[in-house]
């Protein structure tokens, strides 16, 4: 039985920041931004947009009658989590208006628990094939202002529908795994934003890529040639291309010339949002499968995950005959209709966010034009608003 990626589907901000701009505004040349880091613009998240309301906003448009009546999992993978008890599947979960008979359920591993949470959802749906699950990874990547962490900000939410005879990718079982406790990244419950040791978490990240693509190679008696892209977890575009460069050393002249090709197509949309956690290595998918032409149902792509702390994750899938239709295919036209925002007004929203105090906030949400939003908090409970309610 095939079982794999269904739908995929992207939600952001409506506003971006141009990355030229923030670098002239941080004294760097702006080729460091654009080049070296590989990122042209950045998603600005407004006050209204968290977690909860980026992973609904992805998930909602993609989602038929009969895939709700048939969703009995939901995962949000994040770690920019609203509560440290409960679930923000849970408030998803309502806002989507899915069934009730349904296990809802929040995954934490840095930028690793989406896909901890579809490996979840692969095994299943494989019992229970009859059903759907919905996996969401849904971040707000902050590192802070003027901080070198800065231009790899960023943020959103992939939503993938899990299900038997999947449109998009039929996944393989085989996974390589790895996981040790490493002090590359991480954040503590008093912090807001993350602490990271950058130049070591980009080196531990090839680390562990080169450990599980050869692992993955070794155990399933792969040869590298018989995967027609690979795609990353992409913090920011450069680091994927320092992966794939890599893994170059294993392939021939004509191989190593159709990874790159297709790399640029697998970064073409993360160019544009930044960071965005979780949710990285599926808008990488996404990329991979909207832009790119060369693509055949058919063929093999590996795929890898990290998340820094650390665990890694390399795993197959098969491309399937009508891939393009499980696609969010308006996704380019979006991201080229959002609203450029000047350094001063994405630093202003930045400091923005809704605090973490008890008393009463209230946000505003004129300017946001998206279905799900957060308005603010009432007796220390986050209000949440769907405007097609
Ligand atoms: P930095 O120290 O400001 O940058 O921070 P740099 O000096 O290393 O320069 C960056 C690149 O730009 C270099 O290229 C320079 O040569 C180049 P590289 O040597 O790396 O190939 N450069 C230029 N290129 C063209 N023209 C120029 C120019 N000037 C310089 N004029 C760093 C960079 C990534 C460390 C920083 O932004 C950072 O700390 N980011 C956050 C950490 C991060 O993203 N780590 C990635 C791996 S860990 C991971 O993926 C997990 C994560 O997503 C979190 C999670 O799991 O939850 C982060």
């Amino acid at each position: 039985m095939k079982v794999g990626i269904d739908k995929l589907h992207f939600a952001t901000s409506h506003l971006y920041v141009d990355m030229a701009e923030l670098a002239v505004a941080r004294q760097a040349e702006p080729d460091k931004y654009l080049i070296g880091i590989g990122q042209s613009k950045m998603a600005v998240i407004p006050p209204s947009q968290d977690a909860v309301t980026l992973a609904a906003n992805a998930a909602a448009p993609m989602l038929t009658a009969e895939d709700i009546a048939a969703i009995d999992l939901v995962v949000v993978g994040t770690e920019s989590g609203i509560d440290n008890s409960k679930a923000s599947a849970i408030y998803v979960a309502e806002l989507l208006g899915l069934n009730r008979r349904v296990r809802t359920i929040e995954m934490k591993e840095a930028c690793y628990a989406a896909t901890a949470g579809i490996q979840l959802a692969q095994d299943h749906i494989r019992i229970h094939p009859d059903k759907k699950a919905l996996v969401i990874g849904s971040d707000v990547a902050r590192y802070g202002l003027n901080t070198p962490g800065e231009p790899t900000q960023g943020g959103g939410a992939v939503a993938m529908l899990i299900s038997a005879d999947p449109q998009v990718l039929a996944l393989g079982t085989t996974t390589s795994l790895l996981s040790a406790d490493v002090m590359d990244f991480w954040r503590p419950l008093y912090h807001t934003e993350a602490l990271v040791d950058g130049k070591y978490s980009s080196n531990i990240y090839i680390d562990y890529f080169q450990d599980v693509f050869k692992d993955y190679l070794k155990t399933t008696h792969t040869r590298p040639e018989t995967m027609t892209a690979l795609v990353f977890h992409l913090p920011y575009t450069k680091m994927g291309l320092k992966a794939l460069r890599s893994a170059l050393p294993l392939v021939d002249d004509d191989q190593q010339k159709r990874w790159l090709a297709h790399f640029e197509h697998a970064r073409q949309l993360n160019r544009q949002v930044g960071n965005l956690y979780t949710g990285s290595l599926y808008l990488s998918l996404l990329s991979q499968l909207l832009t790119d032409p060369q693509l055949q149902p058919g063929d093999q792509l590996g795929l890898f995950s990290y998340g820094s702390g650390a665990e890694g994750e390399f795993y197959t899938g098969e491309l399937q005959p009508d891939y393009q239709l499980g696609l969010d295919a308006g996704l380019p036209q979006r991201l080229a209709r959002r609203r450029r925002v000047s350094v001063a007004e994405y630093e202003t929203l930045f400091n923005q966010q809704l605090q973490w105090q008890a008393e009463d906030q209230v946000v505003s949400v004129a300017d946001d034009p998206h279905r799900f939003v957060l308005t603010g908090q009432k007796a220390e409970q986050r209000q949440y608003l769907d405007r097609e309610a």
